[in-house]
């Protein structure tokens, strides 16, 4: 028989804020996930909400009537203060483009802006809404300056059918998704304040129109990574070669093909004095090299013997770590050696010191790549520990335990 556990979220008070969505019935399954794991939930919901789903559907579930407007009958005008004070984590599921827009300019004249703006606890939101929406580029701005402004941490949208039968990025995140994202945001967060940013998966090279060089890593690593760190209370910007995962939750992807539009995303994120980031992460396989001149037009087949001319890539994690003055950001490279483990320790110190990074995590070839689990050493300048083999999860616990620990002792 399974071992009963204590409801995760017992002593908590979670604020849920619904606006206006055909999401927004899925918001009283996220509510019932709340309510059943301990948590005393208050209900916001906005004029646009209750076109949507009804005020009694919430009510039955929390026992309370859902608050609607700025001013109670029977509580003055301090509503919002008083939650803010009140609340453990404030939840917007689903929230609308008109929300996000609302949140990135601090509007503050219905009772969820004006929440969301005295909240000083963490604020998790879903957004919801149709794909061209999600992509336009005045949604794109508000969700950058959320990211930029760290308080508002985004969960989702996933790509997906939409409710006019449309596909694409748009669709709300499922209420378990949500689920974690809020009980993640009241963990311990010892990386919150933080920007780190996280490579991952490889990178893919044109060769012509339809070919590429690229390499098995599957990107699970810095996944795990960008995952573990916002869980952490970090802001987090996920830059991603190739690969077929889903986006963790709360964090800011990037997708990238080849090795230089990597690079210059890394230096859009950490800024040209590389102020933008507390701590990078280079967990992404990037191709040492590329072909000299992709063909424009599809290489005919039949051809006797064909000769490929690569030129090297730019190595960028070096690149960085010879542009750092002081010690941030954090530096972390991944080294991948088929080397015994002396050999191996001999080669990352030489990366090490090489790149200029903090540190190397050292994995072996038959025990990472395209696995679930790790084998690896961490190697900075003074020591060589070994991550007993462990999940990717684990591994990237004790790779940003190095990170929140390093980045508390030390100051530029
Ligand atoms: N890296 C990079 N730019 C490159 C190549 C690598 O930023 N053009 C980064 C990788 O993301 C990794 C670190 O540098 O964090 C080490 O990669 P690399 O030097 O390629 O080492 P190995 O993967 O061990 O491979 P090798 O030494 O055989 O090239």
């Amino acid at each position: 028989m399974k071992a009963r556990t204590a409801p995760r979220l017992e002593g908590r008070h979670v604020t849920l804020c619904v606006t206006g969505s055909i999401a927004a019935y899925k918001a009283a399954l996220l509510l019932r996930a709340l309510v059943t794991e301990g948590a005393e939930v208050d209900v916001v919901l906005t004029s646009s909400a209750e076109r949507f789903v009804g005020a009694a559907t919430f009510a039955g579930l929390t026992g309370r009537a859902p608050l609607r407007g700025m001013f109670g009958a029977d509580r003055g005008g301090e509503i919002h203060v008083d939650l803010a004070k009140k609340t453990d984590v404030v939840v917007v599921a689903p929230a609308s483009a008109d929300a996000l827009a609302r949140f990135a300019t601090g509007r503050a004249d219905d009772l969820v802006g004006a929440l969301v703006l005295a909240a000083t606890v963490p604020v998790v939101a879903a957004p919801a809404m149709h794909p061209n929406m999600w992509s336009h580029p005045a949604t794109q701005r508000n969700v950058e300056t959320l990211a930029r402004d760290g308080r508002v941490t985004l969960v989702g949208p996933v790509d997906g059918e939409v409710a006019s039968g449309d596909r694409g990025v748009g669709r709300m995140a499922e209420p378990e998704a949500i689920f974690e994202a809020v009980v993640g945001s009241l963990l311990p967060s010892p990386l919150r304040g933080r920007h780190v940013v996280v490579t991952a998966g490889p990178t893919a090279e044109d060769v012509d129109p339809v070919r590429v060089l690229t390499n098995r890593s599957s990107g699970k690593m810095g996944f795990a990574l960008a995952s573990r760190a916002a869980a952490l209370g970090a802001r987090v910007t996920l830059i991603a070669g190739p690969v077929a995962l889903s986006t963790p939750p709360g964090v800011r992807r990037i997708d990238v093909r080849s090795a230089s539009s990597m690079q210059s995303e890394l230096w859009q994120a950490l800024g040209p004095d590389l102020s933008g980031a507390d701590a990078l992460v280079m967990a992404a396989a990037v191709a040492d090299y590329r072909p000299a001149r992709p063909s424009a037009s599809k290489l005919e087949s039949g051809q006797p013997a064909l000769a490929l001319e690569l030129v090297p890539n730019p190595d960028v994690l070096r690149e960085i770590g010879h542009a750092r003055h002081g010690n941030r950001p954090l530096l972390i490279g991944f080294a991948l050696e088929s080397d015994t483990d002396a050999k191996a320790v001999q080669s990352a110190r030489r990366k090490l010191a090489d790149k200029r990074v903090d540190l190397v995590v050292l994995n072996q070839v038959g025990e990472s790549l395209e696995r679930d689990d790790i084998r690896a050493l961490l190697v900075d300048a003074r020591d060589c520990r070994a991550l007993e083999p462990s999940s990717k999860e684990e591994a990237a616990s004790r790779i940003l335990e190095y990170v929140w620990l390093t980045l508390g002792e030390k100051s530029t």
